[in-house]
Order: structure tokens, then sequence, then C-alpha cells
């Protein structure tokens, strides 16, 4: 059943929404799948306590804006991963993307970049962002072309900065301006709420 209280935006393929305390079962098991955590930051089990924390954490935190993905091609309002803008700055207008699909099986089938392309209208559009940036590991092939596919340009590179699965990693940097999006829109694209 859907719930037009929770608002959100609507794709075709894709709706992003509030995160609700009912999802907190699907959140969970989302971080406990090592699979999914692989590309993310190590993986450790995450406890029922230790996820409502977060998710009261989310709700207080003023300097981030997190989403519940949906998968609309089913027609039901069940959670297929989050994606979220952090570390808002609103003087120097700029602010950090994150994105999860929490079932391997759903991966490669265009929803990450559906999600992925709201959340940017979102950024730019609503919360009036100059730039959004983004850290990946190199090794995440699926998420550099995502990324790429939406316009953000490669800003850098950290020399195996992160540990994740008994690997060094490097972490690629990229950021996306608010000039190059808007160059990147066709004219008559108009912000769609759901
Ligand atoms: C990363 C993630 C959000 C991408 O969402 P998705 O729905 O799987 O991705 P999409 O299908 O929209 O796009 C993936 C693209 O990568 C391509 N791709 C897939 N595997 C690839 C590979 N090994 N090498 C290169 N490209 C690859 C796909 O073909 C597709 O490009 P295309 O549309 O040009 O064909 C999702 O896979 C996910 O949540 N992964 C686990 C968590 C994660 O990695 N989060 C990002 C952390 S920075």
């Amino acid at each position: 059943m859907t719930d037009d209280r929770r608002g959100g935006y609507r794709g075709t393929n894709v709706r992003l929404r509030a995160l609700e305390r009912g999802d907190l079962e699907d959140l969970r098991a989302m971080v406990n799948d090592p699979e999914v955590m692989r590309f993310s930051n190590s993986y450790r089990p995450i406890s029922d306590v230790e996820q409502a924390a977060w998710l009261e954490g989310v709700v207080k935190n003023g300097s981030a804006v997190w989403f519940g993905i949906e998968d609309a091609r089913r027609g039901a309002s069940r959670l297929v991963g989050t994606c979220c803008l952090v570390d808002i700055d609103p003087i120097g207008r700029k602010a950090e993307l994150r994105v999860r699909l929490g079932d391997p099986d759903s991966w490669g089938g265009g929803l990450g970049t559906e999600a992925c392309a709201l959340l940017v209208q979102h950024g730019f559009l609503e919360v009036n962002l100059e730039r959004i940036w983004l850290r990946v590991f190199d090794h995440n092939m699926r998420a550099l072309r995502l990324y790429e596919k939406l316009g953000f340009v490669v800003e850098g590179r950290l020399r195996r900065h992160d540990w994740v699965g008994g690997d060094r990693r490097d972490t690629v940097i990229l950021g996306l301006l608010r000039e190059e999006w808007r160059g990147a829109q066709p004219k008559a694209a108009k912000k769609r709420k759901a």
C-alpha cells in the first residue's frame, strides 16, 4: 500500500522517500550483508539496538538528508536501498553523496543511477548546493560507472587510503558542480515529486 504522507520523488523505476521506523529491519539486513558492505567500509554485525540508535541520529542530524529508495517497478513500498547527502555545508554550499542498494541481485538494473540522479537534483534545487562530491573505492567499477554517467568528474585519488575486505584500497574522489549538472539537464526537465 502506498503511503502518500511520505512524500518524496518519483522517477521511472524508483521512488525516494523519507526513512521510517518501519524500515529498521530492512536497513539492518542491508548493513549485515557482507557483500553489500564490501563497497562501504569494514564489515561487522549490527544489532537492532544499534540500528535504532543510528536512525535516531539520522533524524536529529541537521546537516544530512537521507532517503529510502523504493523499487517502483514492484508497485510496493519495499525499501531496496538508501541514499543521502551528508556533511551539508551551507556556507561552502557543498555536501557528500552516498548510496547503497541492499540486495546484490538488484545491482546493475539502473536503480542506483536513477536514485542518484534524483538525489543530485534534490541537492542542487532544494538544498541549493554548488558542489556535490563523493568517495569511492577504486575497485567499485559499478559505482564509478554510475557516477560517470551522472557527470561526476574524478578530482583525485587517496592512495591506499582504506582497508577493505583484507586489502588496502585507493579511494577515488569525484565531484559534480552545479553548472556541470545544469548543462547536462534537458531544457524542459522539471522537478518530479512523488
Ligand atoms: C553502486 C550502486 C549504488 C549502483 O547501483 P546499480 O543500480 O547497481 O547501478 P546501475 O545499474 O544504475 O549502473 C551501473 C553501471 O555500471 C556498469 N557496470 C556494472 N558492473 C561493472 C563493471 N564490473 N565494470 C564496469 N561497469 C560496470 C553497468 O553496466 C551500468 O552501466 P551502464 O548503464 O552504462 O550499462 C549499487 O550497485 C550498490 O549499492 N552497490 C553496493 C554499495 C555501493 O557500492 N555503494 C557505493 C559506494 S561509493
